[in-house]
């Protein structure tokens, strides 16, 4: 095997192995920092979502619960104007959705489903986590899902979700009196489930793991190219040279002219040192001749 076939081996080995690793490793860092921008999306629509909670509950359900006996608006509810209001801005951005579950609901649509379920359980064993988040595959397309807890921190809560005979009862001629109540406070009854789209996230990975692969690609088959031309001019032509003479004087034929590679590196220095010592092999010949 040729030097510069080994050489080229070794350089293709380690590059391979080098864009690889640098390919992966872009990959995985762009994923997460594009995880944590989708985690931020969502981190406002909750607090989009919480905003419009509190405004229910403190500028609208004043206005509307008077009525309350004879006639239950749901308007008034916080976490229907919350599902209301994420319902108008899907018609925008159908990709994101936002739902309250609980794992006995006042409305029936609110049931959660496997996932969701388990998420809320988890709330409820540990109540120090704040959040939790799942990707899911859903028609061949990633999404991410985060849930936060919905616990009971006020008592006003228990008016509607606690006993069916002391909420307004035309909620409960609305809802029913099988579900959302018994609620306790301090309980974790459910959770906002907030999801976005990961399309956006994986296609900007690939796009950024691809840009630098090929960048790196490039850079390597520059490096491979030059090195090849520096290799090959140094060492490569010149030993072939010196070789060539070397194979000719060994058979006796001193009239093959001296080669002296120009320059101050070891093959010159090499070339140099073999001039002389042809010389003095020639004059050890002669000597012997005469
Ligand atoms: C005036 C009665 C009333 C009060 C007060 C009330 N809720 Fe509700 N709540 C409802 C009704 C009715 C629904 C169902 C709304 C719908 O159709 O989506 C509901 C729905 C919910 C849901 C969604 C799951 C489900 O049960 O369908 C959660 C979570 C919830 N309420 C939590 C709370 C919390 C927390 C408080 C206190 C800050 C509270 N509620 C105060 C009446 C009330």
């Amino acid at each position: 095997m040729g030097l510069r076939l080994k050489y080229n081996i070794v350089l293709i080995l380690a590059c391979t192995i080098g864009i690889g690793a640098a390919t992966g490793m872009s990959y995985w860092i762009v994923q997460k920092s594009a995880i944590e921008e989708v985690h931020r999306e969502i981190g406002l629509l909750r607090a989009n979502a919480t905003a419009v909670r509190s405004y229910t509950l403190n500028s609208i359900d004043p206005l509307l619960s008077d009525d309350s006996d004879i006639l239950f608006l749901p308007e008034s509810i916080t976490s229907y104007a919350a599902r209301t209001v994420f319902a108008i801005f899907r018609q925008q951005f159908p990709q994101y959705s936002y739902k309250e579950a609980a794992l006995n609901p006042t409305n029936p649509a609110d049931l959660p489903n496997a996932l969701e379920e388990d998420l809320i359980k988890q709330f409820r064993a540990d109540q120090s986590l704040d959040q939790l988040s799942a990707i899911v595959e859903e028609d061949g397309e990633r999404i991410l899902t985060v849930a936060f807890p919905i616990t009971i921190e006020q008592e006003g809560c228990l008016r509607c979700h606690s006993n069916p005979e002391i909420a307004p009862p035309a909620m409960v001629d609305l809802y029913g009196s099988e579900n959302g109540f018994g609620w306790e406070l301090g309980e974790t009854v459910g959770a906002q489930f907030i999801s976005a789209p990961m399309a956006l996230v994986d296609e900007r990975s690939q796009e950024t793991s691809l840009i630098l692969s090929s960048a790196l690609v490039i850079a390597f088959l520059l490096v491979l190219i030059v090195t090849n031309i520096m290799l090959s001019r140094i060492v490569l032509r010149p030993v072939a040279r010196m070789s060539q003479v070397a194979e000719q004087v060994s058979l006796g034929d001193f009239s093959v002219p001296e080669y002296a590679k120009p320059g101050k590196d070891e093959i010159s220095s090499l070339s140099l040192s073999f001039n002389r010592m042809r010389r003095s092999l020639e004059s050890a010949m002669r000597m012997i001749d005469d």
